[in-house]
């Protein structure tokens, strides 16, 4: 049994933790569309074509918001293909993924779509092979109320009231050399601020998202996040940053320490970003918007072969796949000053949450993670600092046994923790104390775990790893948890008073 102790002390903050951070993130790709959220004669689906149990099962996800439609696939889409009577939308071949878009689902069906899940749209426009002008369109169309030619389409299509779409990202991965309209970050940067201007022209109100590096492999990591903020700071609100977690050498104890990694991308970003406001001395903030992040690795089908809603990248996840998504909601609580939006990519089929087949759904393991931390971190988020043995993996070294991140709700006086142990064979007891109040009571307790990193859930076996209640003690000093080898632990309603 290892042992660790947290320290916590609710003044030691880094500020609210924003909702937008359990966001999700849904593409034209594959089934994640069509015989995903939407299958229209099947008996599952309602009058629109909508999969209920698809629904229900993102409910219980709680995203304040879904990033749409892509991805890759918004690069060389053109939403006015997409909109409009069915019979007249013609189907169209879709670069990115060699698929043939039947474009029978599109912005409005989206729309609908989240009304129903209770969710918020995220729209993407197209900056690869489309401009700003078609982009402002867009925004005609979703939030306009004028008597003029998209807001009237938008009418004729049965919204009358504007669709008050709140986020939009300026184009996907566009320093990516797969990407439709791939440029140099100077020619992105010009683009996205000529969009954002006509944007938020047409609507001040909304907020944009610049695209970042779309990882850290690539060579201009970093360098295109300065261009991209340099010439578009004064016209946006977010920066984006996207990561793939893998674990090619099928090493569990390097890959549980990915959460090193991804606090390091969080470091970076911290840094260009304070950089870039330092040189213009602005007053202005620009936040992370970190909407692709997850594990991916095991399913890299990516051609379609011009078929119509293929099966592509269908990653299975495991229980250790789980425990990396929670070091990345972990990293994301941990840096609440940095980290606004966020999004799990993706939901439905593709490297997602949740499979469907044409019977039901299955819950993968990550949908865990997210749905655990999403109904308890409210408030502010508590700074740990934690003491806990240290291992080495590979060039992955003094990596703590466990990865810890905290809540502190203001209004309810509530107190949420959140840990993962990292020890493969080993259960940790935690003491987690307050250096400014006293626990009065331990809360209730959600663990995540299993005896083999790799045990999965599949249709015969649908609730392999699912949430069981835990317990955890309060002693007026701390409070004290065991988390088994391989577990993640969700304790929430934890109460505590002054000392
Ligand atoms: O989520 C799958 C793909 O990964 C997205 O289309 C792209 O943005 C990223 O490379």
């Amino acid at each position: 049994m290892h042992t660790a102790t947290v320290h916590l002390d609710t003044h030691f903050n880094a500020g609210k933790i924003d909702p937008r951070i359990f966001s999700g993130f849904l593409e034209h790709l594959g089934r994640a569309i069509y015989g995903g959220v939407y299958d229209p004669g099947n008996p599952l689906s309602d009058e629109h074509g909508l999969r209920r149990d698809v629904i229900e099962d993102m409910r219980g996800l709680r995203m304040p918001y879904v990033r749409y439609p892509g991805g890759n696939f918004v690069s060389n889409y053109d939403w006015r293909d997409g909109i409009g009577p069915k019979e007249d939308r013609r189907p169209f071949p879709d670069f990115a993924w060699k698929s043939v878009e039947p474009n029978t689902f599109g912005t409005d069906e989206f729309i609908r779509w989240c009304r129903e899940v209770g969710t918020e749209p995220m729209l993407a426009v197209n900056l690869g092979t489309l401009g700003p002008a078609e982009a402002a369109a867009l925004v005609e169309y979703c939030n306009l109320d004028t008597p003029t030619h998209w807001a009237q389409e938008r009418r004729s299509n049965g919204s009358a009231s504007p669709h008050n779409v709140r986020m939009w990202c300026l184009g996907n991965e566009m320093d990516g050399p797969w990407q439709a309209g791939h440029s140099p970050a100077e020619n992105y940067a010009l683009k996205a601020m000529q969009a954002a201007r006509l944007m938020k022209g047409m609507d001040p109100s909304i907020q944009l998202v610049a695209a970042g590096s779309s990882g850290r492999a690539l060579p201009t990591y970093l360098e295109w996040d300065r261009t991209v903020l340099e010439q578009c700071w004064d016209d946006i609100d977010f920066i984006s940053a996207h990561r793939y977690s893998r674990n090619f050498q099928d090493d569990t104890p390097w890959f549980l320490a990915e959460g090193v990694e991804i606090d390091r991308i969080l470091d970076d970003y911290a840094g260009v970003i304070s950089y870039v406001k330092g040189v213009k001395k602005s007053n202005h903030d620009v936040h992370l918007s970190f909407d692709e992040w997850n594990v991916w690795y095991k399913d890299r089908r990516g051609n379609g072969e011009w078929r119509t809603a293929p099966a592509l990248i269908e990653e299975r996840y495991d229980l250790q796949d789980a425990l990396v998504c929670a070091q990345y909601l972990n990293a994301f609580i941990r840096r609440a000053d940095l980290v606004k939006v966020a999004c799990l990519a993706q939901i439905v089929n593709v490297i997602a949450a949740v499979l469907t087949n044409n019977d039901g759904t299955l819950r993968q393991t990550i949908y865990y993670p997210s749905a655990m931390y999403a109904a308890v971190a409210r408030g502010l988020s508590l700074t740990p600092v934690v003491e806990a043995p240290r291992y080495d993996a590979g060039d992955r070294e003094g990596v703590p046994v466990i990865d810890v991140s905290a809540s502190f709700d203001e209004e309810t006086g509530e107190t949420g923790v959140f840990i993962v142990n990292r020890a493969v064979d080993s259960d940790t007891r935690v003491t987690v104390q307050f250096a400014d109040r006293l626990v009065m009571g331990a809360g209730s307790v959600q663990l995540l775990t299993g005896d083999d990193p790799k045990v999965e859930n599949n249709w015969d076996h649908p609730n392999a790893v699912m949430p069981q209640e835990g317990t955890a003690t309060a002693n007026g000093q701390a409070l004290e948890i065991t988390i088994p080898a391989l577990g993640l632990a969700v304790v929430s309603g934890v109460r505590t008073e002054r000392r």
